[in-house]
């Protein structure tokens, strides 16, 4: 009873959460279609744990495909469900295309709970359900206001979706709200890779400091805060993996206090953009060229997490500071950039 369905995990969060998990005994399978991957993460988690994972390529929007994989696995114990489109900008471009794939997927991975009885269910949300707070740090009870853009409203309906569906069927779930995911696996053999110019704060630092891009731009410091950058809680990806390895233990124990508990995942500390910058300099030894320019749309001006439920209930506890973030950011820049050749041969979109 210890095999657990990753969906996305051939992307950023979800193939360090397999990591975790292999480290924790679990027997793990991946569905994911590649669509915004390729397997390089995939050889990356075998190279850490000496486990080969097998993924299902498929398009959770086709739900007789999707149907097949639990077929096959009746013995599921567990799902965490990464796969989704994540960029915000796009998302007010692609709505329709933010719907269907984040909201359809859904729809068919809760129909296979349901007729499988797959008992535990954990979903990758994020600190955009909470727009712009009124009052930082936020917790699980912080007001859910409208949602910036169609990304962060499919996360909200993704919520509203599990927590009702929950109610009525035998299965229990967790919503794990990520505030800002970044850095990279102390061994550098997996991290992010971002299709086509970054949007993110690290990887726009990064791929500026390998010389990728040739500049980068701060959006906005003229905002009300202590630099006059924009505040986020960054938290490295590796502590977002553990704390989903947590929660499914969390439900296997029956220590839920619902049938859909919420987590705020964040470090609890807010860093503002130009702090962020400092921290890679100092740990990079390379001096940023960044530009200011305007605000950027959407954006809000500062948030971070009260994770004190976090700590508590799962027993989580945050392993890597800002600088160690940084560090292994720029460790894994560094490592893509000597396997750059065989990312473009797995015609991998990375820029
Ligand atoms: C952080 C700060 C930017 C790039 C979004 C989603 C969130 C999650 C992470 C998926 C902001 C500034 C950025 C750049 C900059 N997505 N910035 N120059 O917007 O907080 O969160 O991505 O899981 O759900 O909402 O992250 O890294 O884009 O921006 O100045 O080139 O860095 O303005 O203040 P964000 P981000």
């Amino acid at each position: 009873m210890n095999k657990i369905l990753i969906t996305g995990g051939c992307g950023y969060i979800g193939s360090h959460t397999i990591v975790d998990l292999i480290e924790n005994g679990y027997e793990v399978l991946s569905v994911d279609d590649n669509s915004r991957s390729t397997n390089y993460l995939l050889d990356g988690i075998e190279k850490i744990t000496g486990k080969k994972v097998k993924n299902y390529k498929v398009d959770l929007k086709d739900y007789n495909d999707t149907r097949a994989i639990f077929e096959e696995n009746e013995d599921i114990a567990g799902i965490i469900h990464f796969a989704a489109y994540k960029a915000v900008g796009e998302s007010v471009q692609e709505p329709l295309m933010y719907y269907e794939n984040n909201l359809l997927s859904l729809i068919n991975l809760l129909k296979c709970v349901q007729e499988f009885e797959v008992p535990h269910f954990v979903f990758s949300s994020s600190c955009t359900v909470y727009g712009s707070p009124d009052t930082i740090p936020v917790t699980e009870g912080s007001p859910i206001k409208k949602a910036e853009s169609p990304y962060g409203s499919t996360k909200q309906m993704g919520e509203e979706m599990i927590m009702n569906v929950v109610k009525v069927i035998d299965a229990k779930a967790i919503l794990l709200r990520y505030f800002n995911p970044v850095g990279s696996h102390p061994s550098g053999l997996i991290g992010e890779l971002p299709l086509g110019k970054p949007a993110n704060l690290v990887p726009a630092i990064t791929q500026t400091a390998i010389g990728k891009i040739p500049s980068m731009q701060v959006w906005g410091t003229d905002y009300d805060t202590r630099d006059g950058s924009c505040i986020r809680d960054y938290i490295h990806v590796s502590d977002i993996a553990h704390a989903h390895t947590l929660a499914l233990q969390y439900l296997i124990k029956n220590r839920n206090k619902t049938n859909c508990d919420i987590f705020n995942l964040g470090t609890g500390n807010g860093v503002t953009v130009l702090e962020a910058i400092k921290a890679f300099e100092e740990v990079s030894g390379t001096k940023l060229n960044y530009k200011v320019g305007p605000p950027r749309e959407g954006d809000v001006v500062a948030i971070y997490a009260n994770n004190n439920l976090a700590r508590t209930s799962l027993n989580w506890e945050i392993r890597y500071n800002l600088k160690e973030m940084m560090k292994t950011a720029w460790a894994w820049e560094l490592r893509i950039k000597q396997d750059e050749q065989i990312l473009k041969n797995q015609q991998y979109l990375y820029n």
